[in-house]
């Protein structure tokens, strides 16, 4: 008689462990509070909400002081102290920190803590399109704009500052703009990602680790809410959705 394969669970691993020096805030942004709590808060409470998820792990740096009091009362949730110096070393690090938890054949969702505008329709939307995939896959956005390759010219004498023109127009029929979260088996993700590592691929996805192992994550359509807060005016956008006035 063969032992029953345990049905795979679905995790979720937010990593926030970046400074985001970019969205101009005196704070991680991750920690701005936005719609009445911060950031990582929405995130946090959007994947406690979700019944499919079993537990969520969020992956701060060693010398956070600030997230004990941001998890706070969060249900299903655990801090894991291990942070790296770029996003793909974070997620890494979280997946070697919870490996005593997680099967190879789970799931793991990976968000970014700076996406609050994730909902509960998108993770499940995301879970079932995907739960049977061989591979997983993202949620991601076809793009909508007309997209130009720049080229800068260098400053000289004629010129004192450099000018950026566009080299070319890109076909933008097949490109989609990735969001999170990104969904991908334990098994397959941690080793992507120490893949990635060791060839020194400089990745910002993990479905970008996944490719380089030559497979095809599959694409499910994301929505504009789920937007990436980089930049200060990207604060006042991600407030709108939250509060529901866009
Ligand atoms: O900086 P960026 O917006 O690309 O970061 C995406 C996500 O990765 C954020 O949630 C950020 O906190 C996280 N991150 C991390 N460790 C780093 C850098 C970024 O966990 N060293």
């Amino acid at each position: 008689m063969t032992a029953a394969v345990p049905a795979p669970r679905f995790f979720a691993l937010i990593p926030a462990a970046g400074v985001g020096l970019r969205a101009g805030a005196d704070c991680p942004k991750q920690y701005l509070p936005l719609a009445g709590k911060p950031m990582l808060r929405h995130v946090l409470d959007t994947f406690a909400g979700c019944p499919a998820i079993s537990h969520t792990f969020v992956v701060v740096s060693a010398g956070d002081t600030l997230i004990d009091a941001v998890v706070g009362d969060a249900m299903g949730c655990q801090i894991l102290r291990c942070g790296g110096d770029s996003r793909q070393a974070s997620v890494l690090q979280g997946l070697h920190a919870a490996r005593e938890f997680i099967r190879d054949t789970d799931w793991v969702l990976v968000h970014d803590a700076a996406r609050p505008g994730l909902t509960i329709d998108l993770i499940e939307r995301l879970i079932s399109a995907l739960r049977d995939d061989p591979v997983g896959g993202l949620l991601a956005l076809p793009v909508a704009d007309t997209l130009k390759r720049a080229v800068s010219s260098a400053a000289d004498q004629s010129q004192p500052s450099s000018v950026t023109r566009v080299e070319e127009t890109v076909p933008r029929a097949a490109i989609w703009a990735a969001q999170t979260p990104q969904m991908f088996r334990y098994g397959l993700l941690r080793q992507a990602l120490e893949f990635a590592l060791e060839h020194g691929h400089a990745i910002t996805d993990d479905a970008s680790a996944v490719e380089a192992l030559g497979l095809q994550p599959r694409l499910v359509e994301g929505n504009p809410r789920n937007v990436k807060v980089t930049l200060p005016h990207d604060i006042a956008l991600a407030e709108l959705y939250l509060k529901g006035s866009v």
